[in-house]
């Protein structure tokens, strides 16, 4: 296969967004709809990607970085085809070009790797719509050959009746596609430089024009409005509940799950209505996860259950855990297996051991907590000091009673046990009871005050 070049076209306004923000970089399950675009892309292996832009200064180029590409600014914007004109100086010659455009945000790398195998010439990918209003539509001879494209604004009244639209994604060998570009005339009803208009230069030329036509409706579907991304969100959305269903994971209702990100789910795997799921998720084997319940960047272990209202993020959750309701992984959580994180416990760059359970009204941060250790409700690490934060310390078997504040730099030794209500400020040792508290007191006689009576004159 002759190597490729990718053009993202992604110069227009974006003005139905009313929005600051260029269009390309709102998100689609939590990510820029550009980005969705230059992943496909990346997922071709091209020699070349160019990425053509347009409004809202370098945001676009700086948001995509992280791309290898050539970023192109197309300014003031005459037209698809004046677009992919700017690309012309990076792309390689003896190469195929393939025009994609970063506000069509599902496009399906499979679709396109058809498209490359259709053979040489013009590839189109056209779809039939129901309603194709807007289009530009594919005009076919009696043999069924394709002719041209014409715009909606530029169709006759029978051209418009005809079903099969552009997309506008298409493939063309590199050498004619500079050719066909450098003709362009813009003499037509919106004073523009049509990239369609290559197709029928193509056809005057005897260059074969190819169609393909997507899997799926929704890869083509482009972003104008916020309406539109909304409808395209939910659409994703049950693409992505129904690849988990398919895999044979529960969902309690399929409607109501977002994964932003990738979630990979093992055997028997039961998700409750209304969960988030954001980055690189993974849920081992019979793990269940609550309503409500929000996960990003975590694994999982099998057999765990997370109760509803909890919150995991950059965390490792081993197999059997207990985690909520209401219960708050912040990132860098490690927990061991059987450990049990209750209701209103807040973890944050924490270690918890095998079988170690906090289950009520804790905030644990910066700790390092050993095996079997149980932490009595209302446990807080005091970790900062204003400055600076520090560790704790708790070596397996501990038992820290309720309502205890752990003043860190601070060691709970082995099996040592704490007081209720303490405040530990030092080490305490090994197989010790610590506490540090006022010594319970009864006054005897003592009396309520009483409220003063206000004579009124
Ligand atoms: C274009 C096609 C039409 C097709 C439709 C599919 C042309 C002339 N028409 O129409 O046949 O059915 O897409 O949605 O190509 N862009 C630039 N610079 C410009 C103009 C556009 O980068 O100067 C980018 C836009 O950001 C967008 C894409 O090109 O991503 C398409 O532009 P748009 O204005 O939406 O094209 P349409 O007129 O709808
Ligand atoms: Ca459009």
């Amino acid at each position: 296969m002759k190597p490729l070049n990718i053009v993202v076209l992604a110069a227009g306004k974006g003005t139905r967004m009313y929005s600051d923000k260029p269009k390309v970089l709102h998100a689609l399950a939590g990510k820029p709809l550009i980005q969705h675009v230059l992943d496909c892309a990346v997922a071709l292996q091209p020699k070349q990607i160019c990425v053509v832009y347009g409004h809202g200064g370098e945001a676009v180029p700086t948001a995509m970085q992280q791309y290898a590409a050539n970023f192109v600014i197309q300014e003031p914007q005459l037209g698809t085809g004046h677009a992919v004109q700017q690309a012309l100086p990076h792309l390689v010659d003896e190469s195929l070009t393939m025009v994609l455009y970063g506000d069509v945000p599902l496009m399906q790398a499979d679709t396109l790797q058809h498209m490359q195998q259709v053979g040489d010439g013009l590839v189109l990918l056209t779809v039939d719509l129901a309603n194709p209003t807007g289009y530009g539509r594919i005009v076919r001879n009696a043999k069924g050959e394709v002719q041209s494209i014409v715009e909606e604004k530029d169709a006759s009244p029978e051209q418009r009746k005809i079903g099969e639209v552009n997309t506008g994604i298409l493939l063309a060998p590199t050498k004619l596609l500079r050719n066909w570009l450098a003709n362009l005339q813009n003499n037509n009803s919106q004073g523009e430089f049509y990239l369609t208009d290559i197709v029928s230069m193509a056809v005057q030329q005897g260059v074969e024009v190819h169609t393909v036509q997507p899997a799926h409706e929704w890869e083509i579907h482009g972003i104008n409005s916020k309406a539109q991304l909304a409808v395209l969100e939910r659409t994703w959305q049950q693409v992505e509940a129904s690849k988990l269903l398919a895999h044979g994971v529960t969902l309690a209702d399929p409607a109501r799950i977002d994964v932003r990100g990738k979630l990979t789910c093992g055997r028997d795997v039961e998700i409750d209505v209304d969960c988030i799921f954001e980055g690189v998720v993974n849920l081992g084997d019979n793990v269940r996860v609550g309503a409500y319940s929000i996960i990003k960047d975590a694994t999982v272990a099998k057999g765990t259950q997370i109760l509803a209202y909890s919150l995991i993020d950059s965390s490792k959750v081993g197999a059997n855990c207990h985690i909520g309701p209401y219960a708050r992984l912040r990132p860098g959580t490690k927990l061991h297996d059987d450990a049990h994180v209750g209701n209103f416990v807040e973890i944050k760059n924490s270690e918890i051991g095998q079988g170690s359970k906090a289950n009520h009204l804790s905030y644990i941060g910066d700790s390092t907590v050993g095996s079997r250790v149980n932490i009595g409700a209302g446990t807080i690490t005091c970790n900062y000091d204003g400055a600076n934060k520090h560790r704790t310390i708790i070596e397996d078997d501990a038992f820290i009673g309720s309502d205890t504040q752990l003043v860190a730099p601070v060691r709970v030794g082995k099996g040592a046990t704490i007081g209720a209500g303490s405040t530990i400020t030092k080490d305490a040792p090994s197989g010790e009871l610590t506490l540090s508290r006022g010594k319970q007191v009864s006054i005897a006689g003592w009396k309520r005050p009483v409220k003063k009576i206000s004579h009124v004159i």
